[in-house]
């Protein structure tokens, strides 16, 4: 069977974290490397994170870059009230032995799609959308090379988490997001409508340590410590999965439900700055841009996450 061809964009963050080892736990994926961006934390302690997920993940050959320190145009936003200071906080963690990569993540995504056959390649940012935009950017040529952007980011019914209006990854950086919806690139969203059905209760995070694996303890750890803040802001049952909700769609598309519609970023107001204005209904005349998920078969997505965790 082809493995599927994905670079992941990332700033670890304890979901990041999951979702780069679902990756590197599931045959059906190849990652070419993972690029780390300034977003929870700053991109010296996310490149750190990507690092010491990817050793965890007993995998040091997977090619881990630092990508860009700041958004576009903005100063950085990080959430180290949800993350911790670290990023990863839950669990001590070892310092990584693998080396970081010299090339800047940018430079790799960019390399990588002009190296590899033209629809090969799937970006899977699970951060701001720095990197990605100034790859576009920089390489205009690139775009049409993409295979697809399957990405962590945006709300249409759930409405924001940073504030009332925008999702964090979009919030911090809104002109990335209108570069990367405006591509013309084929684009897959996984927005809070679904990551916050995708909740760690207490009987999946049990499973998780039931592992008795050092994979499955850590990421119990990370969930205990991750689902502090929406547990204590929307009183749910857990921490949403967000970010391993782009891989679980690379390996079982069929778990998820959305809409083909358009969805416009904002970038001028300060009230409503990065929020995803996501045309679910189809009202506004303007052509579809995006794959915009709205439902989830939690159950599945935590079965097929438990079984591929195991392997690690
Ligand atoms: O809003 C949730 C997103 O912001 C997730 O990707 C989380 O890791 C943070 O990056
Ligand atoms: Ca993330």
């Amino acid at each position: 069977m082809a493995r599927r061809a994905i670079i992941i964009d990332t700033d670890p963050g304890q979901d990041d974290a999951v979702a780069i080892l679902l990756a590197l736990a599931s045959d059906e994926l190849e990652v070419l490397g993972v690029t780390a961006v300034a977003g929870n934390v700053p991109v010296a302690l996310t490149e750190r994170n990507a690092r010491i997920v990817c050793e965890l993940a007993g995998r040091p050959d997977i090619p881990v870059f630092a990508g860009c320190d700041r958004p576009i145009a903005r100063p950085l936003v990080t959430a180290e009230h949800v993350h911790g200071k670290t990023g990863l906080d839950g669990p001590a963690l070892p310092d990584p032995v693998m080396a970081l990569q010299t090339a800047h993540g940018v430079d790799f995504i960019i390399d990588t799609l002009r190296t590899r056959a033209p629809g090969t390649v799937t970006l899977c940012p699970l951060g701001p959308l720095t990197n990605i935009a100034t790859a576009f950017t920089r390489a205009p040529d690139i775009v049409p090379r993409v295979q697809e952007v399957v990405l962590m980011g945006g709300a249409y019914f759930e409405v924001g988490n940073i504030t009332p209006a925008a999702e964090f990854n979009i919030f911090v950086d809104p002109e990335a997001a209108q570069i990367v919806f405006r591509s013309g690139a084929p684009i897959t969203v996984m927005p809070l409508d679904v990551t916050h059905k995708a909740l760690t209760t207490h009987a999946r995070v049990e499973a998780f340590r039931a592992m008795g694996t050092e994979v499955g303890r850590m990421v119990a750890e990370w969930t205990d410590f991750f689902e502090r803040f929406d547990k204590e802001k929307y009183g749910s049952q857990g921490a949403p999965l967000h970010d391993p909700c782009v891989i679980a769609y690379l390996i079982r598309p069929e778990l998820f439900t959305g809409r083909h519609i358009n969805v416009e970023i904002e970038v001028a107001s300060e009230l409503t700055r990065g929020m995803t204005v996501a045309d679910w209904w189809r009202v506004s005349g303007r052509a579809p841009n995006a794959m915009f998920m709205g439902d989830i078969d939690a159950e599945g997505f935590f079965a097929l996450l438990t079984e591929r965790l195991a392997r690690l």
